[in-house]
């Protein structure tokens, strides 16, 4: 069966890779709330994992994406991808290969990160304007890795502008990657609205499916998107972190996880796991400052935890919140 039977019979919806936002806790949070709403992710993909020089050892994978452990699966069941960056297309085969020897089930290729450490050192979106070699790199991994595994890639519409689209287009379909995800901004546009879901069409003219990614935060959105990029498969980014209900209301606009749903989640991740309680803290508070944008309950309680640096604490006043 082609890849694109297995995986895109149906419109996908897949969780987006964010570094320091979807790590494995927060993947782990946002896959069982799907879930149990009904509309599991098909699928997310790791935080990027950069290779620079060598073959990364097991523990660095591990760390990235220690589904691996679990059959690449989120303790709910939905499967994890690894992401890979880099610019040495051998070296990205051989690390590709490491990671399916360790159980990847599909290996993506960000070309779309657009920190300036990542693209001094000839990595994420710069390579856009590289076509050739971000073809190469797509080749040499779809070559070393086993056939049963796909190979995706992940790009935005161009680093400074998107006069050369049909570049990378062209270097897309030459490639063999197994299907494409656009992040439907260049580089330059970085993360501010709006994304152009219309620049997306061209590449659904590829034999291969496309998943379109951008400033979906709502049902209306999603619908827009999919229209106007001429695709039904779509990734969530910050919006499923906003409103962890996005992925169910894309196809059922009627569900609602009320704030008093959402605590128990919250607590969960509270006790997660993490280097230290300090950083946990850190990032639950991340994670409510992006709640406030979905629920005004996040917005007080922020207000009053702001000072707070003991994390029972913050968890008690979770509890009391509950009816
Ligand atoms: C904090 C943050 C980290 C990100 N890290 C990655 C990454 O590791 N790999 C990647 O391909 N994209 C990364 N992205 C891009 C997202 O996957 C997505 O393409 C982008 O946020 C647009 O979708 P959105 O508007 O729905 O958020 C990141 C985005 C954010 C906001």
């Amino acid at each position: 069966m082609s890849f694109s039977a297995q995986f895109f019979s149906n419109p996908v919806r897949i969780l987006a890779p964010m570094e320091g936002l979807s790590d494995p806790l927060m993947r782990q949070i946002l896959t069982q709330i799907a879930s149990k709403l009904g509309r599991p992710y098909d699928w997310s993909v790791s935080e990027f994992i950069r290779v620079t020089q060598h073959v990364l050892p097991n523990n660095v994978f591990y760390r990235y994406v220690p589904e691996l452990k679990n059959n690449s699966l989120t303790a709910s069941g939905t499967p994890i991808h690894v992401q890979l960056l880099g610019s040495n297309p051998e070296l990205m085969g051989e690390n590709a290969l490491a990671a399916t020897e360790l159980g990847a089930l599909a290996i993506d290729l960000n070309f779309g990160c657009p920190a300036k450490t990542v693209n001094n050192h000839r990595g994420g979106s710069v390579l856009l304007d590289e076509p050739k070699l971000m073809r190469d790199i797509i080749a040499a991994v779809r070559d070393k890795t086993p056939s049963c595994i796909p190979v995706s890639a992940k790009i935005r519409l161009g680093y400074h502008d998107t006069s050369n689209m049909e570049d990378i287009r062209k270097a897309i379909a030459d490639s063999g990657a197994d299907w494409l995800t656009i992040h439907a901004r260049t580089k330059t546009q970085g993360y501010k609205p709006p994304a152009y879901w219309e620049k997306v069409i061209g590449f659904t003219e590829l034999p291969i499916p496309v998943i379109a990614n951008g400033e979906i935060w709502n049902h209306d959105q999603a619908l827009r998107c999919a229209l106007q990029a001429n695709t039904p498969h779509l990734m969530l980014g910050r919006g499923a972190v906003t409103r962890p209900d996005l992925v169910a209301q894309v196809d059922s606009p009627e569900t609602d996880l009320s704030w008093h749903a959402l605590i128990p989640y919250q607590i969960a991740f509270l006790q997660g796991e993490a280097k230290n309680d300090l950083a946990l803290i850190g990032r639950y508070k991340q994670w409510l400052g992006m709640l406030s944008r979905g629920y005004i309950e996040a917005k007080v309680l922020w207000d009053s935890i702001k000072r707070v640096r003991e994390k029972q604490h913050i968890i008690d006043l979770l509890i009391e919140q509950l009816p």
